[in-house]
Order: C-alpha cells, then structure tokens, then sequence
C-alpha cells in the first residue's frame, strides 16, 4: 500500500507536497482514529520529505503541557511545558515557527543533538488548540514558507479526518 518515495524527492517541493497530500488523503481515507492517523501522518512525513531526523506530533495533554505522540526518529522527550522550547512556543503564540538554526533559539530543547532547524505547527482546531506537529532536520535552514504551507495542509487534512473526542 505505501511504497517509499524517494523518486518524489527528485519533483519541485510544491509537486512533493501535492503528491504527500494525495498520499495522505488516501492513509486517512475511511478512519478518523486520532492516534493512528497521526503514526501514519509522522511516517509518510519521514520516509518523503529528504533531510529530517525526526517527524512527529505532540498532543495538550492538559493546558500547560504538551506530551509526545506517534512518531518517526529517535526516542524525544516526552513533556514540554507550553511556553518553553519550538514546539511550547507554537501553542503559547497558536502560531507556525520556522526555526533556521536551533541554537540561536532561546529555550529550544535538543531531544536529538543532531538537530540544526525545525519546522512546528500547532494543531488548531475550534478555537481549541490541540497540539503542534514538529519537523526537525540535521540541515540549517532546511525549512521555508513553501513547507509551513505544505505541512499545514496536511494538519488540516488531519485535523478535518480525525475524532478528537477520542484523544
Ligand atoms: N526541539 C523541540 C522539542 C521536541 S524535539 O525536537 C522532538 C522544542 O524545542 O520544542
């Protein structure tokens, strides 16, 4: 069902995320289970998209905290206080950051030192917000608006597909 992409690689950035969102379209078809759309959103997100070393999501587990959800890379921390780090920051300012390089970012938390930029986008939903999807990569500056854009259609898909009374 899911072949690996590495011939989508090679397509201009905006053809890769049409392509990622049929793809997507086509994983969350028929099931509106939260968690599982979210491990097979972080999946296809880490086997496409070139240059990332984790892929993946966080989820409100009460107002002031974010705690690890599905996802691709190497073992992350699993609490992040709304307000601290990338993702923290996202759901304090319900707003996408694109981080060049992490180093420079006050309070970001490395869970992988390999990681030189990131990409978080916080899942809003109904006035509600529910948690961010993060991107990181090994690359400075790996991410720009084209990957803002693109990933947060795919949030959208995600959100729209999914029964968030189960979370
Ligand atoms: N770097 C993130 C923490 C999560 S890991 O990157 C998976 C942050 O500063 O919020």
């Amino acid at each position: 069902m899911f072949a690996l992409n590495e011939t989508l690689q090679q397509l201009p950035k905006t053809e890769v995320y049409d392509e990622l969102h049929r793809q997507a379209r086509g994983l969350l078809d028929g099931e509106r289970d939260p968690i599982a759309n979210a491990a097979n959103l972080a999946a296809l997100l880490y086997w496409t998209l070139p240059d990332l070393n984790w892929a993946g999501f966080y989820f409100l587990s009460q107002p002031d905290e974010l705690v690890l959800g599905p996802f691709h890379g190497k073992p992350a921390c699993v609490r992040i206080p709304v307000g601290r780090g990338v993702c923290g920051t996202a759901v304090a300012q319900c707003k996408t950051q694109i981080v060049a390089d992490v180093h420079a970012f006050p309070g970001h938390i490395a869970c992988d030192a390999a990681s030189r930029s990131e990409l978080v986008i916080p899942l809003l939903w109904n006035d509600r917000t529910l948690g961010v999807l993060d991107l990181d990569s090994p690359l400075p500056d790996r991410f720009d608006p084209t990957d803002a854009a693109g990933c947060g259609q795919l949030v959208e898909l995600f959100l729209h597909g999914s029964d968030f009374t189960k979370l």
